[in-house]
């Protein structure tokens, strides 16, 4: 289709799975490809938004045209993310981020037999939750929730949690969905109460319709 309804609007998009590393060859970290944020681009770049990519580790080549910041670890996606924010007109953060890291981090690479039989952990922070307190009136904010089982509850709790304006619910125990595929399905949730499901279809396709779900949201508290 050739709908313009992003035409010079500026759009950040996180991408990819964190790593947080203990040593350096050993990581906590999940099966994000990032395929999902690459889609996302996609779809933005053709409805005519400036696009801002901040990513982890990808499988991919980012566009062109895309302003990218690549980075490894919570920590600096949360960096580029604050340092980007303000700018955006609409933030979408599919990136799958590590809830947690090893609680230090060894410079030398860690003999096997001095590995703790129990790892402790620290936090990382929550970005997408700090990106919602930073939220002005004229943003909007769009987070993803990858679940298995009840996908409704949890994405509801957290678009409410994180001050979201929409969420993604996306199924991750349905077979050709999700982490690594080219498919997806979801159920797409916002702050006003309305709740659609998208049927299994390409990720890209998924991202359009993401971008329709949100565009009526997008002219309330907007500057014209
Ligand atoms: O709480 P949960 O990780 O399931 O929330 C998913 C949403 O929160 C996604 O949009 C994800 O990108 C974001 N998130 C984040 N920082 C974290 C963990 C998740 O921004 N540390």
């Amino acid at each position: 289709s050739g709908k313009r309804d992003l035409l010079g609007k500026r759009v950040l998009i996180s991408a990819g799975g964190t790593r947080e590393y203990l040593d350096p060859v050993r990581f906590i970290g999940n099966p994000s490809t990032g395929k999902m944020g690459l889609a996302l681009v996609q779809a933005a770049l053709h409805r005519g938004a400036y696009v801002t990519l901040v990513h982890a580790p990808i499988e991919w080549a980012v566009p062109q045209g895309v302003q990218a910041i690549a980075g490894v670890n919570a920590h600096q996606m949360q960096q580029a993310m604050l340092e980007n924010f303000a700018d955006a007109d609409l933030t979408v953060m599919s990136a799958a981020v590590a809830d947690v890291k090893p609680a230090e981090y060894s410079q030398e690479k860690l003999p096997k037999r001095s590995l703790p039989e129990q790892l402790p952990l620290a936090p990382v922070p929550d970005i997408v939750a700090e990106l919602g307190r930073r939220k002005q009136p004229h943003q909007r904010l769009i987070g993803f929730a990858a679940q298995t089982g009840d996908i409704i509850t949890p994405a509801r709790q957290k678009l409410q949690q994180k001050k979201l304006d929409a969420i993604v619910a996306n199924p991750i125990d349905k077979p050709n969905v999700g982490f690594g595929s080219d498919f997806n399905s979801a159920v797409f949730l916002d702050n006003q109460g309305r709740q659609i499901e998208i049927p299994h279809c390409s990720k890209l396709k998924l991202a359009h319709q993401l971008f329709d779900f949100v565009s009526g949201l997008y002219s309330r508290g907007q500057k014209t």
